[in-house]
This record gives C-alpha cells, sequence and structure tokens, in this order.
C-alpha cells in the first residue's frame, strides 16, 4: 500500500485523518514541529488503530528535516496540514505567518520535486471566500483574503497552481475547509487550543466543561434568523474522511482540483449553543458582546462538487458533532 507523508499530522485535524488513513490500510509518516500540539495525541492514535505510527519530528521549513523523510521511506502522495491558523495573531505577527505557512509550503515542494514526489492535498480554508455575496458558496466565487493567515491560504493556492503550470506532472488537491469542529467518537482525541479559544466550538465546550464562565456572543444584530452568525460546522470525521477519499482518487485528477469541505447547512451561534446544551446536559450561560473584527454575517458552502468529484458528502450532523465534542471535553477537560 502507498505511504503517505502527513505534515501537521499530531494536530486536530490531522490526527483524526492519520486514524482513517491507517484503519484504510495506507502507510502513514506523520511530520510535525510539535508547535502547537503534542506527543500524547500519538500516543492515542496509535491505541485507537492498534499499531506503531512513524513520526519523524522537523520544521517544513528546514530542507534537512525534510530530506530525512524522503530518505528513509518512499512517500507516494502528501497530505499537508502543517501550518499555523489564528486569524488574530496573524494580523499582530505576519512574518511570523508569511515563514510558516507560505515559505514552509515553498520549502516542501522544493524538497517534493527533488524526491519525484508530486502529490500533495493541502489544507486551505473558506476564508479564501471573504465576505461572499451569496451563499451558498460555490468553488468558483471570487476569493479575497481580510488577514494574514487567510492570505497565506490564498497565496499556497496561488504557488501549487503556478506549480501545475510549471510541470503538469504534479498533482494538487486544494481543499477548502469550513468550520471543523468535534472529535473522534472514542472521545480520546480532538481538538486542544492553547489558552483562550478562537474559536466558537471549543469556547462553548470549555464553557459546558467549567473552565470558563460565560460565551461570548459576538453581535446579535447581523442579518441572520437570530442575528448572530451563521457557519457551515462540520464533523472533523468527516473532514479526515474527504481526505482519505481525495488520496484515493488524486491518480485521477488532471488538473489542480479546488473543492470546497462544508455540509451545506448553515446554523447560529445560538443554534450550536442550544445543541450543545442538549447534547451535554449542560447549561452555557452568554452575554451578547461587540461584533467581532473581520467576522462575516453569513458562511456555508455549496458541497456538491466534492461529492461529485470525490464521491464524499458529510453525514455527520451537529447533534453528533456537539455529543463527540463533549465526549472528548468532558473525559480530557485540561486536553492531552
Ligand atoms: P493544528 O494547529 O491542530 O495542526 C497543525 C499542526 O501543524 C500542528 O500539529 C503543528 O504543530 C504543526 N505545524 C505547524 N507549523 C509547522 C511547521 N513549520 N513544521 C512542522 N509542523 C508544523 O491545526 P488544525 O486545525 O489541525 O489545522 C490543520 C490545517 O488546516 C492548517 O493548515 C489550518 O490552517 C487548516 N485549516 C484549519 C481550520 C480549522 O478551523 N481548524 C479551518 C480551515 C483550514
Ligand atoms: N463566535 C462567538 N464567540 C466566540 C467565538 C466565536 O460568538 O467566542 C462566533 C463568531 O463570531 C462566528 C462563529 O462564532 O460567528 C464562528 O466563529 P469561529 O471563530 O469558530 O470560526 P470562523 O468562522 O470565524 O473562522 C474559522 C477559522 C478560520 C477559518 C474559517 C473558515 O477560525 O481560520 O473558520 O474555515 F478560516
Amino acid at each position: 500500500m502507498n505511504k503517505i507523508l502527513v505534515t501537521g499530522g499530531a494536530g486536530y485535524i490531522g490526527s483524526h485523518t492519520v486514524v482513517l488513513l491507517v484503519e484504510a490500510g495506507y502507510d502513514v509518516v506523520i511530520f510535525d514541529n510539535f508547535s502547537n500540539s503534542s506527543k500524547e495525541s500519538i500516543k492515542r492514535v496509535e491505541k485507537l488503530v492498534n499499531k506503531k505510527i512513524e513520526l519523524i519530528e522537523g520544521d517544513i521549513r528546514s530542507k534537512d528535516d525534510l530530506q530525512k523523510v524522503f530518505d528513509a521511506h518512499k512517500i507516494d502522495s502528501v497530505i499537508h496540514f502543517a501550518g499555523l491558523k489564528a486569524v488574530g495573531e496573524s494580523v499582530e505577527q505576519p512574518l511570523r505567518y508569511y515563514d510558516n505557512n507560505v515559505y514552509g509550503t515553498v520549502t516542501l515542494c522544493e524538497v517534493m520535486a527533488k524526491n519525484g514526489c508530486k502529490k500533495i492535498i493541502f489544507s486551505s480554508s473558506a476564508t479564501v471566500y471573504g465576505d461572499p455575496e451569496t451563499t451558498p458558496i460555490l468553488e468558483n466565487f471570487p476569493t479575497s483574503a481580510t488577514n494574514p493567515y487567510g492570505r497565506t491560504k490564498l497565496m499556497v493556492e496561488e504557488i501549487l497552481r503556478d506549480l501545475y503550470i510549471s510541470d503538469s506532472s504534479w498533482q494538487i488537491v486544494l481543499l477548502r475547509y469550513f468550520n471543523p469542529v468535534g472529535s473522534h467518537s472514542s472521545g480520546t482525541i480532538g481538538e486542544d487550543p492553547n489558552g483562550i479559544p478562537n474559536n466558537l466550538m471549543p469556547f462553548i465546550a470549555q464553557v459546558a466543561v467549567g473552565k470558563r464562565e460565560f460565551l461570548s456572543v459576538f453581535g446579535d444584530d447581523y442579518d441572520t434568523h437570530d442575528g448572530t452568525g451563521v457557519r457551515d460546522y462540520i464533523h472533523v470525521v468527516d473532514l479526515a474522511d474527504a481526505h482519505l477519499k481525495a488520496v484515493n482518487k488524486i491518480d485521477d485528477f488532471s488538473e489542480v482540483m479546488t473543492i470546497n469541505l462544508g455540509t451545506g447547512e448553515g446554523y447560529s451561534v445560538l443554534d450550536m449553543v442550544k445543541a450543545f446544551e442538549e447534547a451535554s446536559g449542560k447549561s452555557i450561560p452568554y452575554k451578547i458582546a461587540p461584533r467581532r473584527a473581520g467576522d462575516i454575517a453569513t458562511c456555508f458552502a455549496d458541497p456538491s462538487y466534492a461529492k461529485e468529484i470525490l464521491g464524499w458528502e458529510a453525514k455527520k450532523g451537529v447533534k453528533q458533532m456537539c455529543e463527540d465534542s463533549w465526549r472528548w471535553q468532558s473525559s480530557n477537560p485540561s486536553g492531552y
């Protein structure tokens, strides 16, 4: 079976994807510098799949670190999750984001090409659609960025398209995730944010478990059904499954593929609070706060292209997202 290099494989989405890849019979090598993750996540993945997983500790900005992977393994394709992802931090430290996400990806591609590996699946984001004029969002909608993090995603997309133009033997898939939430049904791996969570679901989960007093709802005057922001929350295991399907199909693609990964349904902040209360049996106190700078009212995918191209669609609904997220949070109140 083919060997897959998973950069950022110790992180939230990477760890869930590794589980599915190994279960499907792929050999996996994880490459991570643990800047936003811990080795414990890999130990737990190994327990889930009952198999030792190859790990090479290193930084995607280091050719030497990356070359160690290709010296030790015959890699068929790369799933590239490694990157920094905090929007606010990217505004404060833009150079760190461009260095890590853009330079890191360029370095990765250089080392891949040198070693004759030209298949890459890249973690892009719905953030590349900026503030869309209409929803649901199709892949051919105009793109724009409102912060350095989003700009790194757009830049990498463009760089990978240029790479393909220069050498069409590359096989490239750009996956644009909507809002990944939830965790593996075992509750043993999940999202483990550093410090105060920026994102809604981990914040709600920490309120439910008693680590935070209340949720600040950022704005209740948006043009949505209850005034709070609407997003397309997607279960991380569904997202992981889309990567498995993309790896399975990558040899069939003869152009750069750009694919939305969402459910096609939008839920508001207050919808999610209610769903989490039902799943956890806990009450989630909240206060209405001012809008967060840069936020948009509504964002949800048209996921029909993913169905057509990958034969993939999201199967898990909001109830399961909340139940699984609660299982992870309540059994690991301090994360890993
Ligand atoms: P994460 O922070 O949990 O995982 C990223 C992993 O990459 C971490 O284990 C981190 O240690 C590693 N890493 C970072 N920089 C590295 C470097 N220079 N060298 C080696 N390893 C490095 O994040 P995640 O939520 O799993 O996201 C994975 C990818 O998906 C990221 O590229 C992110 O931008 C993208 N994405 C995430 C979301 C989301 O909401 N979670 C949405 C859209 C896109
Ligand atoms: N929200 C709150 N309170 C909080 C956190 C969030 O009300 O404490 C609201 C936001 O205003 C928004 C919704 O909850 O309406 C979702 O916010 P998140 O921060 O969870 O997610 P975003 O849609 O803002 O952004 C996320 C990632 C981005 C990524 C984008 C699309 O943070 O990196 O999804 O994939 F680009």
